[in-house]
């Protein structure tokens, strides 16, 4: 096996990152009492509870009962760059050296905060994190699959000028993945394309979801890499359209084990994607509740592949930046 060291200094990128994810219990306990928010009765009061709870997710919709109600302490432009910019300071530690994250702007715009304040809080972060810390970054909007479409087309026009000017450089699709199949949103994914032409597209699919979902999203959406997309392994020809296509999928294995996708991340198939050339890359999800960010995730997949050299791990690494969406002068540094 390869040294953890190694590990650590191996350029990383992150290409599924939710930063709402990394909301920590000992953050949102003070955010609530700062903007005077009370949580339910029924929420874990305490930082050691909630870290209880943590481990203990039934599956993706028990987590996301949790993620929606944390999100809640979120209200001010400062608040959503302090969340951010811990995120960053923490995976600079960890070797990260490209980020391509995450965000839910209907998970505030529901309560009543814009998506202004959402989107520039973030963004000021990310600049932070490339003057200070070297680590570039995109910004990417997620729609809520389990909210009406309609409304997800009102989300989109509502982000047309930051589409416009680059402040949003893709789109996804996250949320409870059954039954919210890709062809819901078809014309949503249309809009956005309408807006910027050269958009980048992904969305969420093949995590609890069917390898249909996964050939959904490409045929359906347009989209040019995949989240999760673990279920793929179920269907031959998709695997090797998405060797030929190269299309990457965005892998989770800490958030795979701890909703109960798989049992270890020794079941992941990830041997099996190197060995068609399917494209992947390892990521931390929503590292507060899943118990670890980018290099916990590499750790533990070494552990449980303790037969991948140092030649594989650098194919990981360059399949991590050959997917990513940063121009071919910034592939080249990473
Ligand atoms: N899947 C779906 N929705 C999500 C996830 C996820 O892993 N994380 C945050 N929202
Ligand atoms: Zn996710």
């Amino acid at each position: 096996p390869v040294s953890p060291e190694f590990l650590k200094e191996l350029p990383k990128c992150e290409h599924h990152l939710h930063l709402e994810g990394t909301l920590e219990p000992d953050l949102l306990f003070p955010l609530a009492k700062r903007n005077q928010i009370t949580l339910p009765e029924t929420f874990p009061q305490t930082v050691e509870e909630l870290q209880e709870k943590y481990n203990t997710f039934e599956d993706l919709q028990d987590f996301l009962n949790y993620y929606y109600i944390g999100t809640n302490v979120l209200i001010n432009e400062q608040d959503f760059f302090d969340l951010a910019w811990a995120y960053f300071e923490k995976v600079h530690k960890q070797g990260l050296h490209h980020a391509e994250v995450f965000y839910d702007p209907q998970s505030h715009t529901s309560r009543g905060i814009s998506i202004s304040t959402v989107t520039r809080g973030f963004q000021r972060a990310c600049e932070k994190a490339e003057l200070e810390l070297g680590i570039t970054s995109k910004l990417i909007m997620c729609l809520l699959r389990h909210m009406e479409p309609r409304e997800c087309l009102e989300t989109i026009e509502s982000a047309k000028e930051f589409i416009e000017d680059g402040t949003i450089s893709g789109l996804g699709l996250d949320s409870a993945e059954r039954p919210f199949p890709p062809n819901l949103f078809i014309e949503c994914y249309e809009r956005a394309r309408e807006i910027k032409s050269d958009l980048n597209l992904t969305a969420h699919a093949g995590e609890e979801g069917t390898a249909q979902y996964v050939t959904d999203s490409l045929d359906l959406l347009n989209a040019g890499r995949i989240d999760h997309g673990i279920n793929s392994i179920h269907d031959e020809e998709l695997i090797q359209r998405l060797a030929n296509e190269k299309i990457m999928l965005t892998v989770c294995p800490l958030s795979n084990v701890k909703l109960q996708v798989v049992k270890s991340v020794s079941e992941l198939p990830l041997q099996e994607f190197l060995d068609n050339n399917v494209p992947f890359s390892l990521n931390s999800d929503d590292p507060a509740y899943f118990g670890g960010y980018i290099l916990d995730n590499y750790l533990q997949v070494a552990k449980d592949f303790p037969h991948w050299d140092y030649n594989v791990w650098a194919r990981i690494a360059k399949f991590g930046i050959e997917g990513s969406w940063c121009e071919a002068k910034r592939k080249n540094e990473l």
